[in-house]
C-alpha cells in the first residue's frame, strides 16, 4: 500500500510519527508492506510553499491508496482570512479525496472510565459511532463571504437529497454490524436543510427494516450525550453538528486525544485523529498519540481490509492502558505512570507486534 502522510501542524508530526511506526511494523508482521511518503499541509505548507494545500500534496494524495493526516492549524496564521487559513488545506484535501462519511467511534474503555468527566455509572457501557457528513453543509455551502467590508458575513447550509442519502446508507450499514440503531440528529424544528435531512433518512430507513431509527434534535443530542451516553449506537448527522458532537463525545472517553476517525465513501480513505493541533503542547513529547494510532488501526480495517491487523493495534492500545500507562492528558494529579508520546508509541507498537505474532503463528491468545 502507498500511503501519503501529512503530519501537518502543532502536535501533528509527533503523534503521526508514532502511528506510522506502529502501522508499518504491524502490517509487515502480517506480511503486507506499507510505503509512506510525507507531504506538507496546513500552516507548515503555507510557511514552505505559500499555500495550505500545495499542488504536489494534492497530486501525491490522489495517487495513493490512503492518506494519513496528523493535525492542521496554528495560531501563527490566525490573522488570515478564512479562505487562506491552514484549515482550508484540510477542507480542500477532504474535497479532493471525495470521502463523504467520517466515522468517529467513541467507547468507554474500562481502564479509562475514571478519566471520564462523567460519573462511572453514567459512562459505563458507552460505545457509539458518530457518522459525520463531511463534504456538505456550512463548511462548503455557497454562497459565502463578507459584505460591506466586514460589516456582515454569511454562510450557506445546503444539502441535497443525494448527499443525505449516501451518508445515511453508510450509517445504516454500520448499524447492521453493531446494535442496529441509528439516531439521526438534526434541527428540523428550525432548518429547511434539516427537514430534507429527516425526510431522506426516514425514506432510506425503509431499506433497513432490521435497524431501528430515531430522530433527535441536536440540542437534545448534546444533552443526552452527557446524561445517558450509553443509549446511543450510531449517531448520523450533518457536517457542523458532527464536528461539535464528536468533540463532546471524545472528551467523555477521558481525553480529546483518544479519538480516531476514518473518512470513507471514495477510493482513497482519509485517516486522522479527531483532536486538533494543540499548539500549546507541540514539540514537548507529551501529546497523546493514541487517537492517531487508533486512526492507523482504522486504516488497516477500511483501506487495507486487514481486520486482524486493526484489532491487533486496538487490542494493544487497551492493553497498555490496562497496564496503567498514561500520557499526561489522561493522568490524574501526581500519577506515577506518566509516559511521553514516544514511550506510549513504543509500548503500543511492542504490544501490537506481540498480538500480531500470536495471530500469525496461530497460537491461542
Ligand atoms: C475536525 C476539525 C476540523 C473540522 C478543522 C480543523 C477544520 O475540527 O476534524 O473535527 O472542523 O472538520
Ligand atoms: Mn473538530
Amino acid at each position: 500500500m502507498k500511503i501519503t502522510v501529512l503530519p501537518g501542524d502543532g502536535i501533528g508530526p509527533e503523534v503521526t510519527r508514532e502511528a506510522i511506526s506502529v502501522v508499518t511494523e504491524v502490517a509487515s508482521a502480517f506480511g503486507s508492506s506499507i510505503e509512506t511518503e510525507e507531504y506538507l499541509i496546513g500552516g507548515a505548507a503555507i510557511r514552505e510553499k505559500g499555500s495550505p494545500f500545495p499542488e504536489e500534496t494534492r497530486t501525491a494524495c490522489l495517487e495513493s491508496d490512503a492518506v494519513f493526516l496528523g493535525a492542521v492549524g496554528t495560531p501563527e496564521y490566525d490573522h488570515l482570512p478564512p479562505d487562506s487559513r491552514p484549515e482550508v488545506g484540510l477542507l480542500q484535501l477532504r474535497k479532493a479525496l471525495g470521502g463523504f462519511a467520517n466515522l468517529r467511534p467513541a467507547r468507554a474503555v474500562p481502564a479509562l472510565i475514571d478519566s471520564s468527566p462523567l460519573r462511572r455509572e453514567i459512562f459505563t457501557g458507552t460505545d457509539l459511532l458518530i457518522v459525520r457528513e463531511l463534504l456538505g453543509g456550512l463548511y462548503f455551502g455557497e454562497p459565502r463571504g463578507f459584505e460591506d467590508g466586514r460589516s456582515s458575513a454569511y454562510n450557506t447550509m445546503r444539502y441535497s437529497v443525494a448527499e443525505v442519502e449516501r451518508v445515511a446508507r453508510v450509517a445504516f450499514e454500520a448499524a447492521r454490524g453493531r446494535w442496529k440503531k441509528v439516531t439521526s440528529v438534526d434541527k428540523a424544528n428550525v432548518l429547511e436543510t434539516s427537514q430534507v435531512w429527516r425526510e431522506t433518512v426516514s425514506r432510506v430507513a425503509a431499506d433497513y427494516s432490521d435497524v431501528q431509527l430515531e430522530h433527535l434534535f441536536v440540542d437534545a443530542c448534546a444533552m443526552h450525550l452527557v446524561t445517558e451516553p450509553a443509549r446511543f449506537d450510531v449517531i448520523l448527522t450533518e457536517n457542523l453538528f458532527g464536528d461539535i458532537l464528536s468533540d463532546e463525545a471524545a472528551v467523555l472517553t477521558g481525553s480529546l486525544g483518544m479519538l480516531a476517525s476514518a473518512t470513507i465513501g471514495s477510493d482513497i480513505g482519509l485517516y486522522e485523529p479527531v483532536h486538533g493541533s494543540a499548539p500549546q503542547i507541540a514539540g514537548r513529547n507529551i501529546a497523546n498519540p493514541l487517537g492517531t494510532i487508533a486512526s492507523a488501526a482504522m486504516l488497516m480495517r477500511y483501506s487495507a481490509r486487514n481486520e486482524a491487523a486493526a484489532t491487533a493495534i486496538e487490542g494493544a492500545i487497551e492493553a497498555v492502558l490496562e497496564e496503567g500507562y498514561r500520557t499526561a492528558d489522561l493522568a490524574p494529579e501526581g500519577y506515577r505512570n506518566v509516559v511521553s508520546t514516544e514511550e506510549m508509541g513504543r509500548l503500543v507498537r511492542e504490544r501490537a507486534l506481540t498480538n500480531a505474532s500470536v495471530k500469525t503463528s496461530g497460537q491461542a491468545v
